[in-house]
């Protein structure tokens, strides 16, 4: 079901919000997937929130929706099970652990690379789970697994 229809314009695409399923079902499960203007998402809901990403990892195309969800430095992150790299479900950002190696003595330093997994937008009304795709355009590396030829393979 969709809230209104699709309009483009020569510099960005706009989307309209795709029903991807009921509120009551993604709170027992904690996530869902969903298939949005063709392009493949998982929705989490974890402490309270709702968080839409490209399911396909930025790294690798690994499969986030299999993932477990952690904390690190306060910060929850979806871990990808291919090779365990972390996303931040708020923002989509690659975090890692880093030690300056001219102080070997210092505690490994969480840092970001910045938003690597594109995010999207949820919205809930009247018990239902809308997604917006995000359209920004800034390049995200997690797009070259949601577009193009990859991504007809991983749905075959
Ligand atoms: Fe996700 Fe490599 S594919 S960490």
């Amino acid at each position: 079901m969709e809230l209104n229809s699709s309009v483009q314009n020569p510099e960005r695409k706009e989307y309209s919000s795709v029903c991807v399923g009921r509120e009551d079902d993604i709170k027992k499960m904690g996530r869902m997937t969903a298939v949005v203007h063709d392009r493949e998402v998982v929705i989490f809901y974890h402490k309270g929130e709702y968080h839409a990403m490209d399911i396909r990892c930025y790294h690798s195309g690994g499969p986030l929706h299999l993932g477990e969800i952690e904390d690190f430095d306060g910060r929850s992150c979806i871990v990808c099970p291919w090779h365990k790299f972390k996303i931040t479900l708020a923002t989509g950002e690659g975090i890692y652990q880093a030690i300056d190696p001219k102080d070997p003595s210092a505690k490994p330093k969480w840092c970001s690379k910045g938003i690597k997994q594109r995010l999207h937008k949820v919205t809930v009304d009247n018990g239902n789970i809308y997604v917006t795709l995000n359209n920004e355009p800034f390049k995200c590396d997690s797009d070259f697994y949601a577009t193009g030829n990859f991504k007809v393979i991983q749905s075959s």
